[in-house]
């Protein structure tokens, strides 16, 4: 039997401020100098700019990373007593920043505090003899911030304060495009405010929604939302824990993160057989999926052009929502703490999410955390 996702517009777009997409992800790392290496050496990220000593930057350092339309900042601090260092010693490495690209920041920054949000930058403009930036902040869910970066006045390589970064070491590109998604975990009940917060302060709308019974296994369970801007190049699905019979992997997260912040980050490829397949040879760990997962997997999703022995081969799952279906597969979490991870996703007609997917994805996850003794 084919399922389909419980795919329903539950609201009319009304984007608020247009989002022309993800300008970048900044993460707060212990040691940025190393981080950048790896996600050149195992994500095939290539090296764009830099900032820190010398720049003139006294109290962090932060190296830029680009693959396609997906830029990471990697950021550490220089000395003691920082916000940056104070944000890694509660959370360990994670995602402070979503930067969203817009046309008018202030604008931008303007609509949001009018909607409820909370202020984290003034509309500030920044120059250098590339032109100018304006750049404006507000708060969402624990510690994540999104920024709008206005950058139609801006030719330089990143933003002012950058350099170009040339090292000699550029491993090769693996493929990966544009950024997806980006999950955020946040506790128990708050799950709907973190949803109207999207649509009331970004006007985005609710493209999917699953409860407890969609995703439950035998010992935890979550629900979750799916918002998304109206072109859809935003997405930004919420989880909360929903009570089981173990700890929840949510719990798992948002003890060990010590709040709400992002689950993982989904990057798209076009080719997800070619871009895991280099990856895994390039060290990075995926959660596995038991084999029996694709004994069914044709029945449950009907036709699709990749060879089912090569997925089965590397793990990739592959679901179906009324308008296609879509690769994934999910990393292991990328820090000490069992944080955040990393996705791999492929869309071939699907601009959603199935819910058989989530399942596979939350057991494999309780076998990771049974390794643990977390669960
Ligand atoms: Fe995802």
């Amino acid at each position: 039997m084919m399922t389909t996702s419980n795919t329903q517009v539950l609201d009319k777009n009304t984007d608020l401020i247009p989002l022309n997409g993800t300008d970048y992800i900044e993460l707060y790392v212990s040691n940025a100098k190393q981080a950048a290496y790896y996600y050149q050496s195992a994500f095939g990220f290539q090296p764009l700019a830099f900032a820190g000593l010398e720049t003139g930057q006294k109290d962090f350092e932060s190296f830029v990373v680009v693959q396609d339309k997906i830029k990471l900042v990697l950021t550490s601090p220089l000395h003691s007593g920082t916000t940056i260092g104070e944000h890694i010693d509660k959370h360990g490495d994670g995602v402070k920043v979503n930067a969203l690209w817009v046309d008018d920041a202030t604008f931008a920054y303007n609509n949001a505090i009018e909607k409820g949000a909370q202020s984290y930058m003034l509309p500030t403009k920044t120059e250098d003899s590339d032109g100018h930036v304006i750049c404006s902040g507000i708060y969402s869910y624990g510690e994540v911030v999104h920024i709008f970066v206005e950058r139609k006045n801006y030719n330089g390589v990143f933003l002012p304060g950058f350099k170009a970064w040339k090292p000699f070491y550029q491993p090769k590109g693996i493929g990966l495009k544009y950024v997806d998604h980006m999950v955020g975990n946040v506790p128990l009940g708050e799950m709907n405010k973190w949803v109207n917060f999207y649509k009331d302060v970004l006007g985005f709308k609710q493209i999917i929604s699953f409860d407890d019974k969609d995703i439950s296994t035998q010992y935890t369970s979550l629900m979750s939302k799916v918002m998304s801007n109206g072109n859809g190049r935003i997405k930004f699905p919420i989880n909360e824990p929903a009570a089981g019979l173990k700890k929840s992997q949510i719990e798992e997260y948002l003890d060990f993160y010590e709040g709400a912040g992002v689950q993982h980050v989904a990057l798209a490829s076009d080719n997800i057989i070619e871009t895991v397949t280099e990856l895994k040879n390039r060290g990075v760990e995926f959660l596995n999926v038991p084999k029996t997962y694709y004994d069914t997997l044709l029945d449950r999703v009907g036709d699709i052009d990749e060879n089912l022995a090569e997925l089965r081969e590397l793990g990739i799952l592959v679901d179906r929502d009324d308008e296609g279906y879509l690769l994934q597969i999910f990393t292991k979490t990328v820090n000490p703490r069992p944080t955040m991870f990393f996705e791999i996703i492929q869309r071939k007609g699907a601009n959603s999410f199935g819910k058989g997917n989530f399942k596979a994805l939350f057991e494999a996850i309780e076998r990771e955390q049974a390794l643990r003794g977390t669960l």
